[in-house]
């Protein structure tokens, strides 16, 4: 038997085995190799069964991540996926099998396979702390739980609990997991030990649902929770973009979560895996992996100090104080920054559970309508009004007092950075870092290096960009940056699709039949018709073509969108009243194709202006900062697998069909698929 790489196996005075996941690598994965040896460490005992076993991790960072997603990206058979889902499927049953007590003993992340190697020992202690989080993310990579894990967390917290954590991929910290049932303590690091000892003890009885939980596995109930279930799910993902939920939803509807179970969770898995979803959804979990790595600096960041309390600024100042930097926020007036305080609070209520981290995010939260504390932050965001004199002002008025190493940022979302950066006597210092709205919401912000930025005042921005837990982008200072550059043509086909009296909700259906969160009409009303006719206006006078008589009249008549409960749609309660039955005398996917051929046209565009550097960067972008139908895995892989020349001659012939708005780029003759 070889010796082990990935796990350290110790015993102890009270004959008790301690088995410590350290993977070759910088996280505890589960990859094959690392299963492998899991099969090995438990053969041991064979010979000589210990008083009880402790499964542990001896990273620091936490208990184990989940499988390796790297080894899902190279499975190119079915049977190659069985092969490793069997592999799992057979270690974690003689681990749920041994005849002495198994512990799990948790701290940090416990995430998919992780969660199911917990699931498979008898019992759960986990570190009562801000770090751990437990949860089945599965769903979010296009497949379902895949070692056991559907089956063993239905048993351990019923079929409600259990189809909430998987359906959602949401991850739970200790108290809430131990609520749920699937902990038996959950204490501090000082306790972690002795509550595994304890247990092994002990042996109480094993966590279980109530017993009217566990009525709701039976058959005659099934199709009825099922079918709930389904519907929940219709309402957030389609069967045919994402069919994981409605799989996992038959599996249990077929099975409850008895024996057979088990071997139809692994042929699933293995099915899903093959999908066209799946390998999208992972190619988007390698693109954020390679936004963080834009984000590796030893720089350390505690205060930053934001101007204009508005809605971006003041949602901005929000999240930076929720991941712990100290936030000042300045504006014109206190009646100013009002507004901003009790988003924030709201923000700081919704992410913290415990009191004390909820106050301690409100102690870092400062008003600062005199900006005296402008002179002490490591960064300063400006994101007042999109005026460039207003801007300019400002920095002539700031420059003097920021500190000598202090970055100074933008926020806007069409002013030039070389213009911006004029009014200063040190413009290398300035960088774009343009957030998206909702703040909270969406996870990319572009990093703009305008001609004068130093690259270095870049990197330290796209750390900073990481220090509060959002993915950086480096890109160009060009009109529109990249996201809003691709979204807008986009959005104008669907405002030219209005005036052809196509109904906006045949436009927003098309829309979201293709995969899009929201359709580009509601997208609009949304982000606000003044901030899309600004945009625009930017946009036209840079890169030509007209914006839309629609979305001017609208703007003119004070029809604004969402905030002022009218736009292209009317708004009640914050929800747009929809007709249902509408009649397009377009197709559907006419519809489609004139508004995503524009969108990718425009991508290969910026490519060509390189904003970016590849077609990988322009798919983050526009799934992580617009929400691109994430399955498709983003504009230009779209693009790839419809095929270069059905898409060009479709351009061409939209082109022969409406003008020169569909003409192809230049850009097109140097791609590469
Ligand atoms: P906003 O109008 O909601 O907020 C601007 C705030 O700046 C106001 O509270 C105003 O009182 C304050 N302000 C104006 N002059 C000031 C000065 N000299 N000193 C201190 N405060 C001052 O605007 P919003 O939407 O938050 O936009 C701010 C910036 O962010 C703009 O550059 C905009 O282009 C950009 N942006 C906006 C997005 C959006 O969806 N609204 C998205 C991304 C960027």
């Amino acid at each position: 038997m070889g010796e082990l790489r990935h796990w350290r196996l110790e015993h102890d005075a009270q004959d008790l085995a301690w088995l410590w996941l350290d993977a070759q690598n910088p996280v505890n994965i589960l990859s094959s190799e690392v299963l492998q040896e899991l099969g090995q460490a438990i053969t041991l005992f064979d010979a000589k069964p210990p008083k009880g076993l402790v499964l542990g991790s001896a990273k620091p960072s936490g208990f184990c991540a989940g499988a390796d997603v790297k080894e899902f990206a190279k499975i190119t058979s079915r049977d190659q996926a069985l092969t490793l889902v069997h592999q799992a499927h057979a270690t974690f049953r003689r681990l749920a099998e041994l005849p002495f007590p198994t512990v799990a003993r948790i701290h940090g992340y416990c995430l998919g396979g992780g969660l199911e190697l917990a699931l498979a020992c008898r019992y759960r202690v986990a570190l009562d702390d801000a770090k751990t989080r437990l949860g089945l993310p599965e769903i979010l990579l296009g497949i379902h739980p895949g070692f056991g894990g559907s089956v063993r967390l239905i048993r351990t917290i019923g079929v409600l609990k259990g189809f909430e954590l998987m359906l959602s991929g949401n991850s739970l910290d200790a108290q809430t997991a131990l609520r749920y049932g699937l902990l038996d303590y959950a204490v501090p690091e000082r306790h972690l030990d002795r509550a595994c000892r304890h247990l092994i003890t002990t042996q109480p009885p094993l966590q279980r649902p109530a017993w009217w939980l566990r009525l709701l596995n039976f058959a005659p109930i099934r199709p009825l929770l099922a079918a709930y279930l389904r519907r929940q799910v219709q309402k957030r993902a389609r069967p045919e973009h994402y069919p994981a939920p409605y799989a996992l939803i038959a599996l249990w509807q077929r099975f409850g979560a008895q024996e057979g179970m088990f071997l139809a969770e692994a042929e699933s898995v293995a099915e899903l895996l093959l999908s066209e979803t799946a390998q999208n959804l992972v190619r988007v979990f390698f693109l954020r992996e390679r936004l963080k790595g834009f984000g590796r600096s030893e720089a350390a960041f505690h205060h930053v100090h934001i101007i204009g309390a508005g809605t971006m600024g003041g949602d901005i100042a929000a999240w930076c104080s929720a991941h712990g930097l100290k936030a000042s926020v300045q504006d014109l007036s206190p009646k100013h920054v009002a507004p901003a305080v009790k988003r924030a609070y709201q923000l700081f209520s919704r992410t913290f559970k415990r009191r004390h981290e909820e106050t301690a995010a409100r102690d870092r939260f400062i008003p600062d309508v005199k900006g005296v504390q402008l002179s002490r932050a490591e960064v300063v965001i400006e994101a007042i009004v999109e005026d460039l004199k207003a801007k300019q002002v400002l920095y002539r008025q700031i420059e003097p007092r920021l500190r000598a190493d202090a970055l100074l940022a933008t926020n806007t979302s069409s002013l030039p950075l070389e213009e911006l950066a004029q009014a200063l006597e040190r413009p290398e210092r300035l960088v774009g870092l343009h957030f998206f709205n909702p703040v909270a919401k969406m996870p990319l912000v572009e990093v703009v290096q305008g001609k004068f930025s130093d690259p270095k005042t870049v990197e330290k921005a796209c750390a900073f960009v990481r220090a509060i837990d959002k993915l950086p982008l480096p890109v160009k200072s060009a009109p529109g940056f990249l996201v809003n550059r691709v979204l807008m043509p986009y959005l104008m086909e669907a405002m030219l699709l209005l005036e052809e009296q196509i109904p906006q909700e045949a436009i927003d259906r098309a829309a979201a039949e293709f995969g899009m969160p929201m359709g580009p009409i509601r997208l609009a009303d949304t982000v606000g018709l003044d901030v899309c006719l600004a945009v625009a206006e930017i946009l036209t006078q840079k890169l030509g073509g007209e914006v839309p008589k629609r979305l001017r009249d609208k703007v003119t008549t004070g029809k604004l969108g969402v905030k002022s409960g009218e736009g292209f749609y009317r708004y009640r309660g914050g929800k747009p009243i929809v007709r249902k039955r509408v009649v397009s005398p377009l197709s559907q996917e006419l519809i489609q194709d004139r508004l995503i051929l524009r969108l990718v046209n425009e991508c290969v565009a910026a490519l060509r202006e390189k904003i970016v550097e590849d077609t990988d960067l322009v798919d983050a972008a526009l799934i992580l900062g617009a929400g691109f139908a994430p399955f498709r895995g983003g504009p230009m892989h779209y693009l790839k697998q419809r095929g270069l020349e059905a898409a060009r001659k479709r351009l061409e012939e939209l082109e022969q069909a409406y003008g020169s708005r569909f003409r192809l780029d230049v850009g097109w003759a140097k791609l590469k698929y």
